[in-house]
């Protein structure tokens, strides 16, 4: 008995300190200044003090190897950084030319004279390339240091941004050891900002670019741009919208993408502009923009020639050709690779490329003609594999519709060997609930990454074939950017994570969308577990939910017309088949989904012969990819043992569940987040969690009344009915023209 109450008191005891600390780590949370996200995940807040004698102990000074422009941000960052991981000024992390005890150390190449086991770190830095790094604890004539090394300055300020995410996450700065290289060269997001500062698809305000201000006044907000993109290893950008302006090209608008580039070029990030295919015609200099006409070729190298003279390291152009109403060489009747080589010629002798979209569709010639807007690029572009000029990519979308929740990898990957290729993943998020929804990509990325294209018959997955695993021609990867001027950049906190989600697989595809989930919880909010594992998991569990509730089962394309947003399943009247969701679900009183077997469209062919195979029996294609490739009766029986309606109405049913389960996730956070990131996130769930419920509602009564049947036994019938659901409307909905 004696020795129970001992036990009990001693319990009671632990639990009241265990309680005690609780509440004052809780209470410090819960008083921690209101954030209003700028910093992003660069947020350098204080470490606990025990980490920040350990930390001041590792920083003394900084020594580099010389004074140019990237190391001199290298530098800054390292010395912001540190300053408020150890909330000090500073001037407390001094330049020193020698290193003592406790200097970060910048080599580059020439190692320091008296580094230890120099001749390793030589062997390391062979393997890095231009872009990669090592970052380890060393020492220098006896004293410990950490070393940074690269064999290039913009390797050194990647190595500077990786060695603060471990601090800030919590690691020992003697623990910290990394050595790492991109996987792929071009790494660049796509800006869809238009000249007049609307963004199309965007949900963050105004375009960041002032456009008009240019180029004498250059917002500082440039450098931070600039700053978090190098962080992540971001190395290009698309200034403005694919559906360009000739404009963009007159020497003003040069002059204006010279003042950003002079801000980003330290960062490692060059621009590019996207062209509209008839500039010289629209800008009334050529009769024709015919790509085989000399003079037409002679214009754009004259206009590549002027660029140049402005901005000696320009990336190149990014083009939309023959896409939904956009000027193209189809128009002369010449085809994209003619297109692609006429501009690639007029940046070549500059190093410059062009990335060519593969986004193509048209109507049907005619209207009684099958046809499946989702097997037109790979129609187009396949037969063009191994014509394009060396500095031509491809750029494709990650899958063959439109950045969907959810669509298997596009044909187009696997199928081009002869031709380097670039995905192009959405971060702004048009079809998943805009900056409202939470609803974390990385997990589509990853799905799209590791797709197994089984290119040549064996494993290949998409990362592999953008790395030039399939025939040594190595692409890239882009995003097309969810970021504005709102002073949280991304329009909300979650949103920040695609941003950052998007450049560390773009940096290494290979990474795990949840331990990069991490990374950025632990960055954006504590790196403490109770903070981290709930936020990762409801980040991780969001995109699922979001394919639920608006297009589970290999669904597509059912969102409102125009701006994308919430259902729309019924619409039927718009001037192109293709443009209209019934197009795509063919939902009636037989079944549902869209047959791309051999009986339908057969786009299933566009695949490989294994995957061809696999998708063209229902029995074996992906129950989540189910619609995507057949129509079937709405009594097939799914693996579930359900029918196929019974099936839908649960997947529905799940999204709004998880929601749910988000919401009270986040409620449980309170303590831990400051008050107005905790506003304002709860009130996006609340906001989802209504639209999740509406998503439902509505498509469930909609194919209820397309395939005439009851509800499954225990269902909820709809809030209200379908006819509600269909009279309402949304003008002024943001990011669309
Ligand atoms: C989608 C999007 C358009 C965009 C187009 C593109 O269709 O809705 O706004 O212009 O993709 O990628 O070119």
């Amino acid at each position: 008995m004696q020795q129970f109450l001992r036990h009990t008191r001693a319990r009671l005891t632990a639990a009241l300190v265990l309680n005690v600390l609780l509440g004052l780590f809780c209470a410090r949370l819960a008083h921690a200044a209101d954030e209003d996200r700028y910093d992003l995940w660069l947020r350098y807040r204080p470490l606990p003090a025990a980490q920040q004698a350990a930390l001041a102990a590792a920083a003394t000074g900084i020594e580099t190897p010389d004074d140019t422009p990237t190391v001199r941000a290298a530098a800054a960052e390292l010395r912001h950084g540190l300053a408020g991981l150890l909330a000090r000024t500073q001037a407390a992390i001094p330049s020193t030319a020698q290193a003592r005890a406790g200097t970060i150390v910048l080599a580059r190449a020439g190692l320091p004279a008296g580094l230890a086991g120099a001749d390793a770190v030589r062997r390391d830095l062979a393997t890095l390339g231009a872009e990669g790094y090592l970052v380890r604890p060393a020492r220098i004539g006896g004293a410990p240091v950490t070393l940074i090394a690269a064999n290039s300055d913009i390797g050194l300020l990647y190595g500077s941004f990786a060695w603060l995410r471990q601090l800030q996450l919590g690691v020992q700065p003697s623990r910290v050891a990394v050595l790492e290289k991109p996987a792929l060269p071009l790494r660049v997001l796509d800006h869809w900002d238009n000249l007049d500062r609307t963004v199309e698809r965007g949900y963050a305000g105004e375009s960041i670019w002032n456009w008009w201000e240019l180029p004498n006044i250059v917002d500082p907000r440039y450098t931070d741009y600039a700053r978090a993109n190098a962080s992540l290893g971001i190395n290009g950008t698309v200034l403005n919208n694919v559906n360009a302006k000739a404009e963009v090209l007159s020497p003003a608008f040069i002059a204006k993408t010279a003042a950003i580039a002079n801000v980003l070029r330290p960062y490692g990030i060059r621009v590019y502009l996207s062209v509209r295919w008839s500039t010289p015609l629209e800008l009334k200099e050529t009769k024709t923009a015919d790509p085989l006409d000399p003079l037409v070729a002679a214009w754009w190298a004259r206009k590549a020639d002027e660029i140049y003279r402005s901005i000696p390291d320009f990336g190149g152009f990014l083009v939309k050709a023959n896409s939904e109403g956009q000027p193209g060489p189809q128009d002369y009747g010449r085809n994209h690779a003619d297109g692609a080589n006429m501009l690639a010629r007029a940046l070549a002798p500059h190093n410059g490329i062009v990335m060519w979209r593969a986004f193509v569709y048209s109507p049907p010639a005619h209207p009684n003609q099958v046809s499946d807007r989702a097997a037109q690029a790979y129609d187009q572009f396949k037969p063009l594999d191994g014509k394009f000029d060396k500095n031509v990519l491809v750029q494709v979308k990650n899958g063959a519709i439109d950045f969907q929740p959810r669509e298997p990898a596009h044909p187009l990957f696997g199928a081009m060997p002869e031709t380097p290729l670039m995905m192009e993943f959405q971060v702004t998020k048009e079809y998943l609930g805009f900056a409202t929804h939470l609803v974390y990509l990385g997990a589509l990325f990853q799905e799209t990454l590791r797709f197994d294209t089984r290119a040549g018959n064996k494993p290949m997955t998409v990362a592999r074939v953008l790395e030039g695993a399939q025939d040594g021609r190595v692409g890239g990867i882009a995003g097309v950017a969810n970021i504005g001027s709102s002073r949280n950049w991304t329009g909300s906190t979650f949103d920040q994570a695609n941003w950052y989600a998007f450049g560390r697989l773009a940096w290494n595809p290979d990474l795990d969308s949840r331990a990069v989930a991490r990374e950025w919880a632990g960055q954006t909010f504590a790196p403490d577990a109770r903070v981290v594992d709930p936020i990762v998991d409801m980040m991780m569990r969001s995109r699922e939910a979001a394919v639920d509730y608006m297009t589970p089962l290999g669904l597509h394309h059912m969102m409102g017309t125009g701006h994308h947003y919430g259902p729309a399943p019924w619409v039927d009247d718009l001037a192109r088949a293709d443009w209209n969701p019934v197009y795509y679900h063919r939902a009636g009183k037989d079944g549902i989904g869209f047959d791309r077997s051999a009986s339908g469209s057969n786009a299933v062919a566009q695949y490989a012969p294994e995957l061809a195979r696999r998708f063209a029996d229902p029995a074996t294609t992906p129950p989540e990819l189910l619609l995507w490739f057949h129509h079937l009766p709405w009594d097939y029986r799914m693996p579930s043992g359900r029918t196929l309606w019974d099936e839908l109405v649960a997947h529905y049913d799940r999204g709004v569940a998880e929601v749910d389960a988000m919401q009270a996730e986040w409620q449980r956070l309170r303590p831990f987040i400051d008050a107005r990131r905790f506003a304002d996130v709860a009130q996006r769930l609340a906001q989802q969690r209504r639209e999740a419920q509406w998503w439902r509602d509505a498509c469930v009564a909609y194919f209820q009344q397309r395939s005439g049947l009851a509800l499954p036994a225990g269902a909820r019938a709809p809030e209200h009915s379908l006819d509600y659901y269909r009279s309402l409307t949304f003008p002024f909905a943001p990011g669309h023209g």
